[in-house]
């Protein structure tokens, strides 16, 4: 028999169904028996009537919660039911997998173990209905900007993790070995996309991992991620990345609104909102006076740059001021920014780049990219590198590269914003940090 989905079983009163699921509860009373089926959709009331035969009832009472199940039955509109007024009267009943009892974690306990704990367990962990929902929206929104690109005649490339450089700086970078040499994960597309602007490509994306050899712990930094990339041509400056942005995530939220805003509303508690164009802009020397008017400190040895407290302060500071969730912080000093960042030509301390901040969080980098080969070696030097191992990236340069510039972002960083987690090893798949590898 053709499976039958929990959220369609309205349209089969009277009928037999095939459902497959997990046995949320077991409630095995003196004369009925009731299974609580989970499938993707929702959750549905199996009942069985236990003078019906023994046997089948005795098969019942030794299930465990979690168990893999398929069971036939006949849809019955049964208004007392608090899931959906309709009940599953079983039929029969096939064990795919009984589950081991008791479970090493209980993913619908009241109170939740500690999120180590969950990750260890992580695939019990995400039968929750929120998790469940939380992909589905990362899912959703990964469609949503592809959908925006190719409308914007973008093209998807997937570029190598390997390389045989450094991809953004000789920090956080991890080393393999490569046969009888060493090679780097790529901390970020960043080389690669620029060369599709150099193939003439116009406007590329790329969704794929991100390698950092972070070892801090906090709630918004992964060794492995994913990063959201993107890169386009015959700019003028890096407004024109961030009208693109804009515009792409407005999109984005709208299509996650529209398609699931109701679930992510009764599963988070959470009102999507969808931002309004043009997001705030905010030049990092004012950024940097405004948080100093709200009497926040910024660390002195992280000169030019904000850190996470002073995110937070400004995202307050905008949300007081246009009610609005993002801002672009633009133009920051080149002492905190790579030598690939192009300058303003009339302030040359100063690059033509910008970060996304939703709700005080970095969820973007982006920039206009310094093409005249001649600027780029010589910002390069600067910044004490040496031009030997980067000479095939500088080439890129040298036969008709057009202005160009683009953008990356953390896909988990911004499912923390869109749904309100404070923690982002709560919106990975798998989280990676400095001690977990496993599973
Ligand atoms: O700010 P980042 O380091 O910028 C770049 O990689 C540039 N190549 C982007 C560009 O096109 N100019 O990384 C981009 C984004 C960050 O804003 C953040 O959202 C996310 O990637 N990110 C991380 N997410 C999780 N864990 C980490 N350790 C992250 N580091 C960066
Ligand atoms: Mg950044």
């Amino acid at each position: 028999m053709e499976r039958t989905y929990i959220k369609d079983l309205r349209q089969k009163i009277g009928q037999q169904v095939c459902l497959q699921g997990h046995l949320q509860t077991l409630r095995d009373q003196k004369k009925m028996q009731f299974l609580i089926l989970r499938d993707t959709t929702g959750l549905a009331q199996v009942a069985f009537y236990k003078p019906n035969d023994a046997q089948m009832a005795e098969r019942i009472s030794g299930l465990t919660a979690e168990s893999a199940l398929t069971i036939t039955g006949t849809v019955a509109d049964n208004p007392v039911v608090k899931l959906g007024g309709l009940e599953v009267q079983l039929e029969t009943l096939t064990v795919e997998n009984l589950a081991a009892s008791p479970l090493p974690i209980d993913p619908f306990a009241e109170t939740l173990p500690a999120i180590d704990i969950r990750l260890d367990w992580r695939y019990l962990d995400l039968r929750r209905a929120q998790n469940l929902l939380l992909f589905q929206a990362q899912t959703l929104a990964e469609q949503a900007m592809r959908e925006y690109w190719l409308q914007n005649r973008f093209i998807e490339i997937h570029s190598p993790k390997i390389m045989g450089t450094p991809s953004e700086s000789g920090a956080e970078l991890f080393t393999i070995d490569y046969f009888d040499r060493k090679a780097y994960l790529a901390q970020s597309p960043q080389f690669y996309k620029q060369m599709a602007m150099a193939a003439g490509f116009d406007r590329v994306f790329e969704i794929g991992p991100v390698f950092r050899a972070d070892p801090s712990f906090t709630s918004r930094h992964m060794t492995e991620f994913t990063g959201v990339d993107m890169e386009m041509s015959w700019i003028e400056s890096h407004e024109d990345v961030m009208a693109f942005q804009e515009r792409w995530l407005q999109y984005t939220y709208q299509r996650v609104k529209d398609e699931l805003g109701d679930a992510i509303a009764q599963l988070f508690g959470r009102e999507i909102v969808v931002p309004s164009v043009p997001f705030p802009r905010i030049p990092m020397a004012e950024a940097v006076r405004i948080l100093k008017e709200r009497g926040y400190q910024l660390p002195p040895e992280k000169k030019g740059d904000i850190d996470p407290g002073g995110e937070r302060e400004l995202g307050a500071y905008v949300k007081e001021t246009f009610g609005h969730d993002f801002v672009f912080v633009t133009d920051w000093p080149i002492a905190v920014r790579p030598f690939y960042h192009m300058r303003h030509p009339d302030n040359p301390g100063l690059t033509r780049s910008y970060d996304l901040l939703a709700s005080g969080l970095e969820i973007t980098t982006g920039a206009q990219r310094e093409h005249r080969v001649a600027v780029l070696e010589k910002q390069a030097l600067e910044k004490g590198l040496h031009l030997e191992p980067i000479q095939f990236y500088l080439d890129f340069f040298r036969y008709g590269c057009p202005p160009h510039g683009g953008f990356g972002l953390g896909l988990s960083r911004l499912l923390m914003v869109m749904l309100g987690i404070n923690n982002i090893r709560e919106t990975v798949y798998l989280f990676r940090g400095p001690t977990r590898l496993n599973p």
